[in-house]
């Protein structure tokens, strides 16, 4: 294991520790703000426009997932269906991305396929699309089968994501694009244990690639999320070799994260989405991000003296 292996592993063992979270809750929202674009939808939606000025196309995230009653879903859909219509409104370059658990996936499947399907078929009704994400490893299935449910009721503007790291994974790809699922692949941000994922990130970044040349290759739309230019400049110079267009795929990075690489992306003439999340339920959003990158945590270190 190497040393940034075993960095992600104790961080994210330490993110639910009560002392990691007093520590980032006592410091506040400040730390968090560079990942976050801000607490209310007007204030993402300006940013949304900012970006779109770059040329960065959005998906927007309302922070919030692993509700404790089933009630909380209600108010995260009601909070979805104004977000889209927040979009149209302001005739932003948007879509959006939601959380299984934070629609009630963990409590009741039924209640989040129903609460799911309402802002999916709100997106419809303005031509937009919705992100379901992918969770930790017991929600998989779940999450899978509710995107081909809703695509089985005709509400195909509805894609997930899938995880290099599951070695389920390219069972998974193949069924979905099959079925014709948009996806966002990814290397996987959870801890996970070797009886479900690769443990080694050379074997993570040798599965992401094979699931990437698997949409290329049958011509299928794909977004590839990541910040490692081992995997973007694989994707530039396999498309290239290939004769593949520029408009086949997008990449996706997240917000606060390599925001001038991202607008350099768009002047080259790629697809690119920055993923921007906004809300007060920051916490496990932002300790994910901090287990990825040493620099992350130093990022948080500088903003705390600020
Ligand atoms: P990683 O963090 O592994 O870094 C690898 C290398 O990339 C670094 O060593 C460095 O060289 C370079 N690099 C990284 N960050 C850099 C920076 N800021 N500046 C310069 N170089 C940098 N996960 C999940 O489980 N479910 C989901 O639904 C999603 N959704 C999602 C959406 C989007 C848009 C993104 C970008 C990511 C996700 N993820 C996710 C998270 C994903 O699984 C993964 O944890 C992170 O993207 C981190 O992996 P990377 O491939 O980005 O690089």
């Amino acid at each position: 294991m190497d040393s940034i292996e075993l960095y992600r592993k104790v961080l994210l063992s330490v993110s639910g520790n009560r002392l990691v979270e007093h520590l980032a809750l006592r410091y506040g929202r400040k730390l968090a703000a560079k990942f976050i674009a801000g607490s209310s939808l007007e204030e993402a939606l300006d940013e949304i426009e900012r970006l779109n000025g770059n040329g960065i196309m959005v998906t927007l995230d309302h922070l919030g997932e692993g509700i404790k009653q089933i009630a909380e879903a209600a108010s995260y859909r009601e909070e979805y269906v104004r977000l889209i219509n927040g979009i149209a409104r302001r005739k932003v370059n948007s879509n959006v991305s939601l959380k299984p658990t934070q629609m009630g996936l963990a409590l009741d499947p039924e209640a989040c396929y129903s609460n799911i399907r309402d802002i999916v078929a709100e997106a419809k009704q303005h031509n937009n699309f919705v992100r379901i994400d992918m969770e930790d490893s017991p929600y998989t299935q779940a999450t899978i089968d509710i995107v081909l449910r809703l695509h089985g009721e005709g509400l195909t503007n509805v894609g997930t994501v899938i995880q290099a790291y599951l070695l389920r994974s390219r069972e998974d790809v193949k069924q979905l694009i099959e079925a014709g699922v948009n996806l966002r692949l990814v290397k996987g941000a959870y801890k996970e244990p070797a009886s479900v994922a690769y443990q080694q990130m050379s074997e993570v970044i040798d599965n992401f690639k094979a699931l990437i040349q698997m949409h290329l290759d049958h011509g299928v739309y794909t977004a590839i999320a990541s910040h490692d230019d081992r995997i973007i400049n694989w994707v530039k110079e396999y498309a290239y070799k290939k004769g593949i267009k520029a408009d086949a795929f997008e990449f996706q990075m997240l917000y606060g994260l390599r925001m001038n690489d991202q607008a350099q992306l768009a002047r080259e003439g790629y697809r690119i989405r920055c993923y921007m999340p906004y809300g007060s339920m920051w916490y496990p959003y932002y300790t994910r991000r901090l287990a990825e990158k040493p620099a992350n945590l130093w990022m948080v270190v500088k903003n705390m003296f600020k």
